[in-house]
């Protein structure tokens, strides 16, 4: 696992948006994993910047959205279609045709699950796939306890994620759904690249747990040990729990000219 500590959370942006570039000028025809939340935020924003610059072109990539609420209503500006069209559609000049969101108010669920499994299977899999971490350790929305085989599914979220995700819902604890569709962390180990983007110390206990702890359900995040192409891209407060970060600096400073990404 790569991690790398940053000065602040606009350098974790622009680390973010720098190594998607990458990918997407090797390959222009990428298909991109995006999240939600506000932690990718910062990263859409630097992306958004280079595409503007004439830097990249997103114009031929695909994407598939982590997650979805289920039961919002359609159009619902706190669902993530809507979040990602106006986050990251529409700011990176992405192909609305090409960029997916599980659908969440399906009438069969499963079936909705399975038929997103089967739309990034015949894109032929995510090149690259953006995640944000919750303070309790989930990614996507899988929460504790999800298995490391999981695949696209119905979850119901955790107490902590729903009071942690009440302020896009005017602080109403009683509006943020009970369920989503997530991909499984079975299905995010098979993207081709991993890029964890965490800032601020309400993440520096998680970030801890998933980068050094044990392999454990009880925290998702430590999937990411599994992965052989995993980064983390880190502020100094979510690095701030870290047990090694010394070893991460130095390995920063060392890097090898054919290991940089611009
Ligand atoms: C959300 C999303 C995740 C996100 C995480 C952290 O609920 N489902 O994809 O990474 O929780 O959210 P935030 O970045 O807003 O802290």
């Amino acid at each position: 696992m790569e991690i790398v500590i940053l000065p602040d959370a606009a350098a974790v942006g622009d680390a973010a948006a720098a190594r998607i570039a990458a990918v997407v000028r090797r390959e222009p025809a990428a298909v991109l994993g995006l999240s939600t939340g506000s932690s990718p935020l910062g990263a859409y924003a630097a992306l958004a910047d280079r595409v503007r610059r004439g830097d990249v072109d997103l114009s031929h990539a695909s994407a598939f959205a982590l997650d979805e609420y289920v039961g919002l209503p359609e159009g619902s500006p706190q669902g993530y279609a809507e979040t990602i069209r106006r986050e990251a559609t529409e700011p990176l000049g992405l192909d609305p045709a090409r960029v997916h969101v599980p659908d969440g108010a399906a009438d069969d669920l499963e079936a909705a699950c399975l038929d997103y499994e089967r739309r990034i299977r015949e894109a032929g899999g995510v090149d690259l796939q953006l995640l944000g971490i919750g303070s309790n350790g989930h990614i996507g929305f899988n929460e504790p306890t999800s298995s490391f085989a999981s695949r696209t599914r119905i979850k119901t979220l955790a107490p902590r994620t729903r009071a942690d995700n009440a302020r896009f819902f005017g602080g109403d604890l009683d509006a943020v759904p009970l369920h989503c569709i997530t991909q499984g962390l079975g299905t995010i180990l098979a993207a081709k690249r991993l890029v964890l983007v965490a800032q601020g110390e309400a993440k520096a206990t998680a970030i801890a747990a998933s980068v050094e702890g044990p392999l454990s359900a009880m925290v998702p995040g430590s999937a990411l040990q599994l992965h052989p192409h995993a980064t983390v891209l880190l502020d100094e407060a979510a690095a701030s729990r870290l047990t090694l970060s010394d070893y991460y600096r130095f390995t920063a400073a060392h890097l090898p000219a054919w290991q940089r990404v611009d």
